[in-house]
């Protein structure tokens, strides 16, 4: 299985208000293969969001090696990293971070803006109705449910078709039966496209339902 994720002796460290330093992440090696799907588990404040930065290039390391896909987005350029974060990598936030003056199909269309052309608008439409919405094109965030707000979200993700999706409790702030329907989709979609899944959960449901489960303790 060749490696789509592979982080080798990465530190991050924050300087708190009162000047002291605080080391969040030191981690020797971590990697995932292609189409691998694997939690990320850790307690509150360990580092879990941290580290999806650090992968997704929005934040930068103090040391060590991230590769993604081939690459390593650090040495790249602020601009070339941020076109390389949109073709490779799908970013699912616990908050959705939709914009709210635009409709499901424009945000999802956003998403396309820096990608590598595939599909233009047909994909956008066909991945939200993939994802239940195809009812719902038009609709602006505040007229969606927040279940369905969190679809378009995971489309919006996915309509690059990234190597490499990382989702920060993507269910967080959907009820239990909307969490479980949100995580089925983002999962069936990652199976189908092939696309590794690094995701983050609080929940020992979903924990149970991973084979892969990596504790962000068990990597310094
Ligand atoms: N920009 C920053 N400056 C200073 N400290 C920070 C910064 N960002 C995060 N931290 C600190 O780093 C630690 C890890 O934060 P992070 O958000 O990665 O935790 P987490 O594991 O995602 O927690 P949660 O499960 O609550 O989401 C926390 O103690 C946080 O206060
Ligand atoms: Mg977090």
């Amino acid at each position: 299985m060749s490696e789509v994720l592979s982080l080798r002796n990465v530190s991050k460290t924050f300087r708190e208000a009162d000047g002291n330093l605080l080391e969040v992440i030191s981690l020797r090696q971590f990697e995932l293969g292609a189409g691998e799907q694997a939690v990320l588990v850790g307690e509150s404040g360990s580092g879990k969001s941290t580290l999806l930065n650090l992968i997704a290039g929005i934040l930068l390391p103090d040391k060590g090696e991230i590769m993604v896909n081939g690459t390593n987005p650090t040495k790249l350029s602020e601009a070339a990293r941020d076109r390389f974060r949109a073709a490779n990598i799908g970013y699912v936030f616990q908050s959705f971070n939709l914009l709210q003056g635009f409709t499901a199909l424009e945000n999802v269309l956003l998403g396309q803006m820096f990608g590598s052309a595939n599909g233009g608008a047909d994909r956008a439409v066909q991945l939200l109705k993939s994802v239940g919405l195809g009812h719902r094109l038009q609709h602006k965030p505040r007229a969606l449910s927040v279940g369905e707000q969190q679809r378009v979200a995971i489309a919006r993700a996915l309509v690059n078709a990234p190597p490499l999706v990382l989702a920060d409790e993507p269910t967080g702030s959907l009820d239990a039966r909307n969490g479980v329907a949100v995580l089925d989709l983002l999962r069936r979609i990652c199976t189908e496209g092939k696309h590794t899944l690094l995701l983050v959960t609080h929940d020992p449901q979903v924990m149970k339902s991973f084979e892969k489960v990596v504790r962000l303790e068990d990597l310094r």
